[in-house]
């Protein structure tokens, strides 16, 4: 095709895509299969596979991009984001209204009734159609660049579908629904690895991500509910109306959004929701009202953070009154013992609860819950629920205080409770508690992913002996298992290879594997970027370990505890003896050779030829590698305009520098080579 003729198809292609995935993601009203939809973007890839100079930041398939390489950026907002003042009942919503009316002096007023979704508030950017810039909210005034992860969220254009202000900033709600985040929970369960406790949080440390990948692995979407800024402004001149452009402008806009006239109407829609908000996909915590007219709400002004022309009509949070019949005491895998409310069967929240949290021994006794006590239970989204306190006027007098078992109720060892720590905890690494429940972890599919060898058989083999460490796993051999009842030929065999490929799973498995504290799938991947084998992470300080972004002290204190036990030290022995890869994935052969093998670079500055992760790329296709600070190990320090206090690093451990010619020079020669 001629270049030419190439652009047309790619502009129609893109425009097309968009078109779609609006009629998709926004309208939720598709017009063509998802496998007509696919091809389109088939079509697209290839022809800029080809043509990588076609390539554009806001071309569809282009929402999940390199990680920002510095963090997060400060992001001042053109105007602060507001909160609202809430209305926890029918006469603060009348006050609210009547506080309007005065202000307004008798004039009538239409209102607009929105749900309000509980999520976290974000402002968009568009620079002449385009998303240039997502900024959380903040402290209201400034916020973070969450750009790269925003736009992997389906439902936020890319590109206005029409022509709008050249300048446009708007204002909405990023949540994971309900549906998103069970699955979510269900794959974490399926892997070992901790739930997330409400669709709230998780979608709001999912933003917060320095992986786009990881936060368009979460299924986010977005409703927007307001107008920031527009330049040369052209919008409508009240809410219902912007909204109704923002729609077209290819803006997700909610369905339930209402005029009322009257504040008897308002009452009628927070009725309808407050019976219906558990059908909703979303979790929504209340109702927006808001006046509608723009001319009023600049009159009716801000009070503080407050604006006084809207208000958020809050739902009760859901309670209930159950009978509190025992408490139970678990054993998790970092030897915690978690108590837990057992009740008598109740509906809150739209779900049947029988079970509720109860953090640890001194909450209870603080909100002085006893055993047989009549309780109020809460359920405010959160999986579990929470025991809020006992109902005292209730009590007969043959309620139970509650005394957390000095031993550990698995293993009978004695139980340890450290004045700064909240839990009582077994100290007992080999306490079968914990054990099991790190063997389960271990041979999990988001770590060793031994298939064959779940739960049941974890049970049974450290029941029979046969393992007593992770480690004894590579050294059960086929005639044991074949011993054990109901073993059959054929699974001890399937055991065995599993247990054989799990030996070469790549190293930040192994290390999630092992357990320790804090260190989840996500933690075990950034701390496998800059360490590469367990070696150097079982050596590394804390200060080394926090240099990695994205770790803390509380996660470099953790892989320093743990490392520092003798038992684990063993543990790792064994493993290595057995063969189990403690390495990171040795270059493949022509790898080898690439010339930039062995050196490693980072960026300061700003680069006008080239995107930051567009260099990163091609370093690391030449066998180089990044990294987001100056350390000793660095080779090039690349200095672009506006450089940081890298410079200042760099120049203190004599590390070389390249300007951004010679970084180019440095490519093109080498990319000619290679
Ligand atoms: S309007 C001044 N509309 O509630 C206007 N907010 O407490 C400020 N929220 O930070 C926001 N749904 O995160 C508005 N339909 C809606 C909303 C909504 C949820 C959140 C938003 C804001 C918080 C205010």
């Amino acid at each position: 095709m001629a270049d030419t003729k190439v652009q047309e198809r790619v502009d129609q292609l893109r425009k097309e895509i968009n078109y779609h995935n609006n009629r998709y993601h926004v309208l939720d009203d598709p017009v063509v299969s998802d496998s007509q939809f696919d091809k389109l973007v088939i079509e697209l890839k290839d022809l800029e596979t080809q043509h990588p100079e076609l390539v554009t930041p806001d071309s569809p398939t282009q929402r999940v991009g390199a990680p920002p390489a510095e963090g997060f950026a400060q992001v001042e907002h053109s105007l602060p984001m507001l909160s609202l003042a809430n209305a926890f009942n029918y006469q603060e919503l009348e006050a609210w209204y009547h506080r309007v009316t005065n202000l307004l002096e008798g004039a009538s007023f239409d209102m607009v009734c929105e749900l309000k979704i509980d999520g976290l508030a974000v402002a968009l950017t568009y620079q002449d159609g385009r998303l240039v810039q997502g900024a959380t909210r903040g402290d209201g005034y400034r916020g973070e660049d969450v750009t790269h992860n925003l736009r992997t969220i389906n439902s936020i254009p890319l590109s206005l579908l029409e022509a709008g202000p050249p300048r446009l900033e708007v204002r909405g709600e990023v949540f994971m629904s309900g549906e998103a985040f069970a699955k979510l929970n269900k794959e974490r369960e399926a892997q070992g690895e901790p739930l997330y406790a409400n669709p709230r949080n998780t979608a709001a440390g999912s933003v917060r991500q320095l992986d786009p990948a990881m936060t368009a692995s979460r299924n986010l979407e977005i409703y927007v509910y307001a107008l920031g800024y527009a330049q040369e402004n052209g919008m409508p001149d009240n809410q219902w109306d912007t909204l109704e452009r923002l729609k077209e402008l290819g803006f997700r806009i909610s369905l339930h959004n209402r005029i009322c006239r009257t504040l008897g109407e308002v009452e009628d829609y927070y009725r309808q929701w407050l019976e219906e908000r558990h059908d909703l996909p979303f979790q929504a915590d209340g109702v927006v009202v808001k006046v509608n007219s723009f001319e009023y709400q600049q009159q009716l002004g801000v009070v503080g953070r407050e604006p006084r022309w809207a208000v958020a009509y809050k739902f009760p949070a859901e309670q209930v009154v159950t009978r509190l019949l025992d408490i139970g005491v678990n054993v998790g895998r970092t030897g915690s013992l978690n108590p837990f409310a057992i009740l008598e069967p109740v509906v809150v929240g739209g779900a049947t609860v029988k079970m509720a949290t109860l953090h640890n021994e001194e909450d209870i006794h603080r909100k002085d819950i006893r055993i047989g006590d009549w309780v109020t239970v809460e359920r405010a989204g959160e999986v579990i629920p929470q025991v809020i306190g006992p109902v005292v006027a209730r009590r007969t007098g043959k309620e139970k205080v509650f005394q957390m078992p000095d031993r550990c109720t698995v293993c009978g060892t004695a139980v340890v409770k450290s004045p700064d720590d909240a839990m009582h905890r077994c100290p007992n690494t080999a306490c079968p508690a914990q054990f099991f429940e790190l063997l389960k972890h271990f041979v999990g599919k988001g770590a060793m992913d031994i298939d064959g060898l779940g739960e049941r058989w974890s049970r049974i083999l450290i029941d029979q002996g046969l393992v007593e460490d992770v480690a004894d796993l590579y050294y059960i051999t086929k005639e044991q298992l074949l011993g054990l009842e109901r073993m059959g030929d054929k699974l001890a065999t399937r055991i065995m290879d599993n247990i054989e490929v799990s030996k070469s799973r790549p190293l930040s498995r192994v290390l999630f594997a092992l357990g320790i504290l804090h260190i989840g799938s996500e933690m075990a991947d950034l701390l496998t970027q800059s360490f590469h084998s367990i070696d150097e992470i079982a050596a590394a300080t804390e200060e080394q370990l926090t240099d990695v972004p994205g770790i803390g002290p509380k996660i470099a204190a953790s892989v320093v505890t743990y490392f520092g036990v003798d038992n684990n030290r063993e543990v790792i022995q064994k493993l290595r003896a057995a063969g189990v890869k403690l390495e990171q994935e040795a270059p493949s052969g022509e790898a080898a050779d690439l010339p930039l093998k062995g050196k490693t670079f980072c960026l300061t500055g700003t680069l006008s030829s080239m995107s930051r992760s567009k260099v990163e790329a091609k370093i690391k296709a030449l066998g180089g590698s990044t990294s987001s600070n100056v350390t000793r190990k660095t080779t090039y320090l690349v200095v672009g305009a506006d450089p940081g206090s890298k410079l200042d690093a760099a120049n203190r451990l004599g590390t070389e520098t390249l300007d951004e010619g010679q970084l180019l020079e440095l490519l093109e020669t080498l990319g000619i080579r290679a």
